[in-house]
């Protein structure tokens, strides 16, 4: 039996590229020489296509593939896969929800537990020799802190579910109040920012949220404020953000994710009192294979007839008319 054609749009895990080479022959574009040539070659007989987080899947590619019927996306956030235009064209859109939940909340706490205390500076201070001529200054604490969540979805929830346990006060803000949950929720992202001294970023990319941590919700979130990133880089404005971390407008913030990545702004990468993590929220072996394993999932059980197993909202399954 002809295996059907796939596309893998750039490097994915070897345990993606081994499990769909059983079941797809897959073209792998980013080794191609002539990619363009390539594109060509398999316009007409291309099915699925399996995308790494970060690779543009617009409808400039996708558009080039009339027998396209599945993206498979790596990662819970899909803001580099245009799902609405794929959703008009009846091609269904999968990310990895759920099974990256725990890494990234924990990711999260340990973000701002390093941001709060100071613990990469504090061993920088080690390394440095410095605590042999005097202790390493008293810092900040969570003690005093209340935390604004921005986006309470998945993740937000199982940062929340921590942050209760460590006893600091949790609220929200996100585009509909939530029933289910008794956090305070404000409709106003500034207000919010107001009544905070964390503002925790965990909400998705894309252009309802571009931006949407700007110079006015930075200054409501006032002098000892704290931005701590596990969202999406695009979500802040970045120089408004290095801008606010120069003129102290804010304290201080912790970032796992950038608006250029992996390029960070040389003005954050001089800045002693932030912390940069390089976009490793989910980067653990247990959770990537998890990651990697619903990846290969969506597109088997996709072929089997069987159906998409985490369709993404803008291409609901089965297909809505
Ligand atoms: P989710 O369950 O869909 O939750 C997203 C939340 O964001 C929802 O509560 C949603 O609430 C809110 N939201 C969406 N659009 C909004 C807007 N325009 N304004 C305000 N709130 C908005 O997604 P998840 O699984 O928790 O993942 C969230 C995001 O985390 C991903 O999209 C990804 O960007 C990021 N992420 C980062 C890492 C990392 O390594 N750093 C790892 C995994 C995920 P409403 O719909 O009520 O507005
Ligand atoms: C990805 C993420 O693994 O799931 C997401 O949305 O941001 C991460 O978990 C990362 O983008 C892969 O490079």
């Amino acid at each position: 039996m002809t295996k059907p054609d796939l596309l893998m749009t750039g490097p994915m895990m070897q345990m993606i590229q081994d499990q769909l080479a059983q079941r797809f022959t897959v073209h792998k574009l980013w080794l191609a020489e002539d990619k363009e040539a390539m594109l060509r070659q398999l316009a007409p007989s291309v099915s699925a296509i399996a995308s790494g987080s970060h690779m543009p899947c617009d409808p400039a590619l996708m558009g080039r593939f009339p027998g396209l019927k599945i993206v498979s996306s790596f990662g819970v956030g899909y803001d580099h896969v245009d799902a609405a235009w794929a959703g008009k064209n009846g091609i269904v859109v999968t990310n990895t929800p759920d099974v990256l939940n725990e890494e990234v909340a924990d990711t999260a706490l340990g973000l701002l537990l390093c941001t709060v205390r100071q613990f990469p500076q504090t061993d920088r201070y080690l390394r440095a020799g410095k605590w042999l001529e005097k202790p390493y200054p008293l810092t900040g604490t969570l003690r005093d802190r209340k935390v604004g969540i921005l986006g309470l979805g998945r993740i937000g929830k199982a940062i929340a579910k921590r942050l209760e346990a460590f006893g600091v006060p949790v609220v929200y803000h996100g585009r509909t109040e939530q029933k289910d949950v008794a956090y305070r929720y404000y409709p106003s992202l500034v207000d919010m920012a107001k009544d905070v001294n964390v503002l925790l970023i965990v909400a998705p990319g894309g252009a309802s949220t571009h931006r949407i941590v700007n110079a006015e919700v930075l200054k409501a979130l006032g002098s000892d404020g704290i931005v701590i990133n596990v969202g999406r880089g695009s979500v802040v404005d970045e120089p408004a953000l290095i801008e606010a971390l120069k003129a102290k407008t804010i304290l201080s913030a912790g970032l796992d994710v950038f608006e250029d990545e992996p390029r960070v702004p040389a003005e954050l990468i001089g800045m002693d009192h932030v912390v940069l993590f390089p976009h490793v929220g989910s980067a653990s072996v247990h959770t990537r294979n998890a990651m990697a394993q619903l990846v290969v999932d969506n597109l088997v059980s996709f072929a089997d007839g069987k159906g998409p197993r985490t369709p993404v909202a803008e291409t609901p399954w089965p297909t809505v008319a």
